[in-house]
C-alpha cells in the first residue's frame, strides 16, 4: 500500500517520520549532501541499483564495473543512480544451501525497495537464487524494476579441451570418482573450471533465469546471454540505467509485465531451452507472488507442443557463449514466435511481437535450430504424478536416458543424505543398474532445506563397471549443470508425510514417462500401517530465520515460498494455446 509520500519523486518519497514532513525532508536532503550531491542532483528523481555483489559470490567480481556503467547510464536520462547493497546467494559459498535463503534475499529486496526513496530501481543479480529473489521482491514492492543480469563466465582449456562451470566440474568429477582422472589431474582442473567474473558457463540455472526475466519482459531485449566480460555487457547496463529512467512514472510496473501470459511465454521457454528445473521452482515462487501460479499439468501440455531448440551443455553440447554469438534469446524467441503471446508488454515498452519483428535475422544453425529441425519434438521438461508425487514431480527428459523411461524398478532407499554418504559406496551396498535409487528427507521441509544433492551419485561398484546412468527419485533438486534420469521435487515431500518417506528397500515403483506417472506399488492399507509408524522429519526451530523458515515453506510445486509472502491467487496460468 502506497501512502501519500510514496507518490512523491526522488528524496522527497516515502519520508523518514519525526511527525514533521518538512523537518523530514530538510533532514534527509542534509545527510544526502553529506555524500557530496549538488542541489541539482538532490532535486533529480531516483534510480536504485540494488545489488548482490559480495566477497562470497565470485559470480558478481565485476560488479563494481557494471553498477559504474548503470549509473552512466541513469546520469545521462536525468536522474540520480543511488545503489544499495541486499543479501547476497554465492550458490557455493553457504550452508545447508543457497535455496533456503532465497527467501530471506528476496524479503531484503522488496522492504529495501519500498522503504528507501527510488522512483524506480535496476536489480543486479546473477548466480542461481539472486535473480528469481530480485524479481520476488520487485513483484511484491511493484515499483518499476528492470533486471540486469551478471552474464555467463567464459570458457577456459585444460590439455586442449574446452572446459566451463559446471557441466565440465559433474564430468570431471565423476571421471575422478570411478578412478580414471587422478588427483593431480582433478587439482589441476579445478583451477581452469570458472576462470573468469560471470554466471555458470552452461545452461545451468543462472542462465536459465536469465533467459526466462528476457522473455518475461523484465529485459531488454538480447541481454540475457552477454557474457559478463564482454564490452556489450557493460554496454547493456547502461542502457538499463537509461531504460529506469524512463519506467519512472510510467505503468510498467512488475504486476503489468509478469501476467499470466508472460508466465507461459516464460514456461515454453524453458521447456525450448532444455533448461534447468529448478527454474520450475523459481517461476512458481515470482508467479506467487502476483496471485499466479504455474501448473505442472499445463506444463506437460506445453511440453508436448514445444521442441528443444538449443544445442548448449548439459543437454548438449555448447555453452553460453556461443548462444550469444549465435543470436541469443532473440534467435530462440523468433523461432518460437508461433507459440507465443506476442501481445505481452516489457519494461522497454515494446511487446514481445515487436522485440521479435526487431530483432537480427543471424542466427549460427549450429546452436539454435529451427522449428522444423529441432534437437527433440518435444519440450525438455516433464512432471509426473502417481501415489510417490500426488503433487507432482519433475525430470528434465532432455538430459535423461530414454531407454530408462518406461520400467519399473526395485528401490534401494536413502533415508537421509547422511545415511546416503555413509552408504552409496559401500562395497556391500545391495545394488544393481536396474535399481531405483530412492532418498528421502531431502526436500523443502526437511532439515536439509532441499539441496541439489538429487543428482544420486552412482554407487562406486557400478560407475567402476562403466555404468553411467540409472534411475534416481527423490525430493530434492539437481543443479541446472547436471544431468542423467534424476527424478526431482516429489510432493509432498517426506519431511512433510508424504508416499516418498514410505519407501522401503525391495519396493516396486513403475515409472512411465510416456504416462507422465511415477508409482509405488504397495497396497493401500501397507502404506497406512507404514505411515502409522513414521516420525516426521521436519523441525520447527525455537528462534530466527529458521524459525521462520520451519513455520511457513511451501512445497515444490507452490515455489518453495513462504505462505505469507504470496498474493492471494487470482487466476490459474493462461490456457496452453
Ligand atoms: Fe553462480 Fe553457478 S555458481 S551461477
Amino acid at each position: 500500500m502506497q501512502n501519500h509520500d510514496q507518490t512523491r519523486r526522488g528524496l522527497a518519497r516515502g519520508l523518514t517520520n519525526y511527525g514533521d514532513r518538512d523537518f523530514s525532508l530538510f533532514l534527509r536532503r542534509s545527510f544526502a549532501s553529506a555524500m557530496g550531491y549538488g542541489r541539482e542532483m538532490l532535486d533529480r528523481p531516483i534510480v536504485g541499483i540494488a545489488h548482490s555483489a559480495s566477497g562470497f559470490n565470485n559470480c558478481h567480481r565485476h560488479f563494481p564495473d557494471l553498477i559504474e556503467a548503470v549509473k552512466r547510464g541513469v546520469l545521462t536520462a536525468g536522474a540520480l543512480p543511488i545503489e544499495f547493497p541486499t543479501i547476497s546467494l554465492g550458490e557455493s559459498f553457504l550452508n545447508p544451501t543457497s535455496l533456503k535463503f532465497r527467501n530471506l534475499m528476496s524479503m531484503d529486496v522488496e522492504e529495501m525497495i519500498r522503504a528507501q526513496p527510488m522512483d524506480s530501481v535496476v536489480l543486479v543479480g546473477g548466480c542461481d537464487k539472486t535473480v528469481p529473489a530480485q524479481l520476488m521482491g520487485a513483484a511484491s514492492a511493484d515499483i518499476p524494476a528492470i533486471q540486469l543480469v551478471a552474464g555467463p563466465m567464459s570458457t577456459s582449456r585444460h590439455r586442449g579441451e574446452r572446459l566451463g562451470a559446471c557441466t565440465d566440474c559433474r564430468r570431471f568429477w565423476a571421471q575422478h570418482r570411478s578412478g580414471n582422472v587422478d588427483a593431480e589431474e582433478i587439482s589441476a582442473v579445478e583451477q581452469r573450471l570458472a576462470s573468469t567474473a560471470g554466471t555458470c558457463a552452461v545452461m545451468g540455472t543462472a542462465s536459465t533465469m536469465a533467459s526466462l526475466a528476457e522473455v518475461l519482459g523484465m529485459m531488454p531485449a538480447g541481454a540475457a546471454a552477454i557474457p559478463a566480460v564482454d564490452a556489450d555487457r557493460l554496454r547493456m547496463a547502461e542502457s538499463t540505467g537509461r531504460i529506469a529512467v524512463s519506467l519512472i512514472g510510467s505503468d510498467r510496473r512488475p504486476s503489468r509485465i509478469l501476467t499470466a501470459r508472460a508466465f507461459e511465454n516464460a514456461v515454453r521457454l524453458l521447456l525450448a531451452l532444455g533448461g534447468s528445473t529448478n527454474a520450475i521452482i523459481h517461476l512458481a515462487a515470482i508467479a506467487g507472488r502476483l496471485g499466479l501460479c504455474i501448473d505442472l499439468a499445463q506444463m506437460n501440455a506445453l511440453s508436448d507442443t514445444t521442441p528443444v531448440l538449443i544445442d548448449l551443455k548439459p543437454t548438449g553440447t555448447g555453452y553460453m557463449q556461443d548462444l550469444h554469438a549465435a543470436g541469443g534469446i532473440p534467435a530462440v524467441l523468433r523461432e518460437l514466435r508461433p507459440l507465443l503471446h506476442l501481445d505481452c508488454i516489457t519494461v522497454t515498452g515494446e511487446t514481445i511481437g515487436e522485440r521479435i519483428d526487431a530483432a537480427s535475422d543471424w542466427v549460427d544453425r549450429a546452436f539454435v535450430r529451427p522449428m522444423t529441425d529441432p534437437i527433440r519434438e518435444t519440450g525438455g521438461l516433464v512432471a509426473l504424478f502417481g501415489n510417490l508425487a500426488p503433487q507432482g514431480a519433475v525430470l528434465k527428459r532432455a538430459a535423461a536416458d530414454p531407454t530408462l523411461f518406461e520400467r519399473e524398478g526395485r528401490a534401494v532407499v536413502f533415508e537421509s543424505l547422511a545415511d546416503l554418504a555413509a552408504r552409496i559406496d559401500h562395497p556391500d551396498l545391495d545394488v544393481t543398474p536396474d535399481d531405483f535409487l530412492v532418498l528421502q528427507n531431502a526436500g523443502p521441509a526437511s532439515e536439509a532445506a532441499m539441496p541439489e544433492a538429487g543428482y544420486l551419485p552412482i554407487p562406486a561398484k557400478l560407475a567402476k563397471a562403466g555404468i553411467k546412468d540409472m534411475v534416481r527419485i527423490s525430493d530434492a533438486r539437481m543443479s541446472g549443470t547436471a544431468y542423467g534420469t534424476v527424478i526431482l521435487h516429489v510432493s509432498p515431500d517426506a519431511a512433510s508425510g508424504g508416499t516418498l518417506g514410505l519407501v522401503r528397500n525391495g519396493d516396486r515403483i513403475r515409472l512411465s514417462v510416456a504416462d507422465r506417472t511415477l508409482e509405488l506399488i504397495v497396497d493401500d492399507r501397507e502404506l497406512v500401517r507404514r505411515r502409522s509408524k513414521i516420525t516426521a522429519h521436519g523441525r520447527s526451530a525455537s528462534r530466527g530465520y529458521q524459525h521462520l523458515y520451519d513455520a511457513h515453506i511451501l512445497q515444490a510445486n507452490e515455489g518453495c515460498d513462504f505462505d505469507f509472502l504470496q498474493a492471494a491467487k487470482i487466476s490459474s496460468s493462461a490456457s496452453p494455446r
